[in-house]
């Protein structure tokens, strides 16, 4: 018998944690443009004894790539399974400036001010409160500090919108929403984080390996399958559906600012 969740956090939880090993194995989490684009913002803006905060960390993609940028890097995550392999990735990696903190994104345990960056990827379509998260990320940021966001972007289509979470949910049912880039700029507003910059980038997602890495089970695969066969030529050429059913989402990395 399968166990029901009893909260969005224990949902969350019984996906990731044990699948910390799929995470710091994945080619789409341990690559990617973004992370290039990433290193390069942050490494123009770190300051000597500068600290940062990576919310959501997973198996530590986004952490590995900007800590060589400070002092040290904080690693944040819902997720025992996934800070223990964290912790022990950065350690094979001589990343020892990495420390790893249990919590949510929504109630950081942090002094307001504390970080120079605080970052987040592919994490925030799982959060449960988003705007909470980002008002929590405005206020741990010192002064005129930055703010990154990189998570999959929906479609401002809402046809194109409405398959996408569809996809996603039936795949792991911990997702919460890919928010369109309207949408991320209004929470940018409602934090009060001037928005600087805004990139997008193409990300396939390979069908067998996408389902694996989240367990999804046999008839909710067949429930995908049977949703991509139906879609709309719109939707399937905006998602560049494949015939194995793997398709093409966009990473959106947004780039932020708190007044100082
Ligand atoms: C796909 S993984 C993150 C990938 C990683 N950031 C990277 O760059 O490879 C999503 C992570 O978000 C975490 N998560 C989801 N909701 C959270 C929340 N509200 N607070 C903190 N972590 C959360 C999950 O536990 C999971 O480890």
């Amino acid at each position: 018998m399968t166990t029901q969740p009893s909260t969005h956090a224990q949902s969350v939880n019984n996906q990731f944690d044990p699948q910390a090993a799929a995470y710091l194995a994945s080619p789409v989490h341990a690559a990617g443009p973004d992370l290039a684009r990433a290193r390069e913002l942050v490494a123009g803006v770190a300051q000597a004894g500068d600290v940062a905060l990576d919310l959501g960390c997973g198996a530590g993609h986004l952490a590995f790539n900007l800590a060589p940028s400070f002092a040290r890097m904080v690693a944040l995550d819902a997720s025992q399974g996934m800070l223990d392999t964290v912790r022990d990735a950065a350690a094979a990696k001589g990343l020892g400036n990495i420390v790893t903190e249990l919590a949510a994104a929504e109630d950081l345990p942090f002094a307001d001010g504390r970080f120079a960056v605080t970052a987040t990827r592919y994490s925030a379509h799982h959060w449960g409160h988003v705007a909470k998260a980002m008002q929590a990320m405005r206020r741990v940021t010192r002064p005129g500090g930055y703010v990154l966001v990189i998570d999959i972007e929906s479609s401002m289509i809402p046809l194109v919108d409405t398959h996408i979470q569809s996809f996603e949910f039936l795949r792991d049912h911990s997702h919460v929403r890919d928010y369109t880039g309207g949408e991320w700029r209004a929470l940018f507003a409602a934090a009060g984080i001037e928005l600087i910059e805004h990139a997008l980038w193409p990300t396939r997602m390979e069908f067998v390996s996408w389902v694996e890495r989240m367990r999804t089970p046999p008839d909710k695969i067949r429930m995908i399958r049977a949703l991509q066969l139906q879609a709309p030529q719109e939707v399937r050429d905006a998602l560049a559906i494949e015939e194995d059913g793997s398709f093409t989402l966009q990473t959106g990395l947004f780039w932020g600012r708190v007044a100082g």
